[in-house]
């Protein structure tokens, strides 16, 4: 990130000499320290509350059309949401996400099964769980994930960051977009882990630098501002499609 100054850049350039397999140049000077580090949250918890929320209401969504297929797809997202969520506290936090990944999983074998009755039950579970949750308050975990590893195809991040990209390009208030900036760059925080590649997390920083400057542009409630710093958001994402198309 941008503006770390003198002494981080130091402590950059310390970290980089520890962890080779992880080569930060001066040309890669936006790869963050976390990077090199271990996963850290870039986000308030809140943001990730509300990808799942949203995320569960997209399933309920897809089961009221009775597209099981789709509702599928969007439960894949919620798992892996609430695995991230797991990392946002320690203890208690972690042991109550715990639940909420079992009540994911359990409502993906009822989808696959197309079982409308323990699809419904599962959802419940899974929203009360998201009920609970919001009222704990996590404290903040100590030091960066080593070792962090992102369950889930490639393809399941990048339609959660798409969802999150539509809800906050059609939002009507700053509050909402700011929401939905926090939540790519959270979720591209967790991308940046899909690979090694040191052009790979340098392109998923770029998301994650444009995302978490937009939201600070909406807290301002600078409306004009705050969407086309928003937009800019999308520009760094094709910048990548367009290295890796197929
Ligand atoms: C670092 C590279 C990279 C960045 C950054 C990136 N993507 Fe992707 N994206 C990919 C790759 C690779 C695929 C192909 C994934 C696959 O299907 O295996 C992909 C596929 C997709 C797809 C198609 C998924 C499908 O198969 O239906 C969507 C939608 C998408 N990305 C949205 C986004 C959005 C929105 C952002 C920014 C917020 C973004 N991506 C940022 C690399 C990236």
């Amino acid at each position: 990130m941008r503006g770390r100054g003198f002494l981080g850049a130091i402590a950059l350039g310390l970290v980089a000499s520890l962890l080779p397999s992880v080569p930060v140049s001066p040309a890669d000077a936006d790869v963050p320290r976390a990077a090199a580090k271990g996963y850290a949250p870039v986000a308030p918890v809140s943001a990730l509350h509300a990808a799942l929320e949203s995320n569960l209401k997209q399933v309920r969504s897809w089961l009221d059309d009775g597209d099981f297929d789709s509702a599928e797809q969007t439960a894949h997202g919620l798992a892996a949401l609430a695995w991230l969520h797991g990392f946002q506290g320690e203890d208690a936090w972690r042991r109550k996400t715990s639940a909420l990944r079992d009540a994911c999983a359990g409502l993906s074998t009822a989808l696959r099964r197309k079982n409308a009755a323990a699809c419904d039950r599962a959802m419940r579970a899974c929203s009360d769980l998201l009920a609970e949750l919001a009222k704990m308050k996590p404290a903040a975990p100590t030091s960066p994930v080593k070792d962090f590893r992102p369950p889930g195809p490639t393809k399941t991040w990048m339609l959660l960051m798409d969802g999150a990209y539509v809800d906050g390009k059609t939002s009507t208030s700053s509050a909402e977009l700011e929401r939905q900036a926090l939540v790519i760059a959270e979720e591209v925080n967790v991308v940046t882990w899909l690979r090694a590649d040191p052009r790979w997390r340098k392109m998923t920083g770029d998301v994650r630098a444009a995302a978490l400057l937009a939201a600070e542009t909406a807290r301002k409630d600078n409306r004009d501002a705050a969407r086309k710093a928003f937009k800019t958001i999308y520009t760094r994402c094709e910048a990548c499609h367009n290295e890796n198309k197929r």
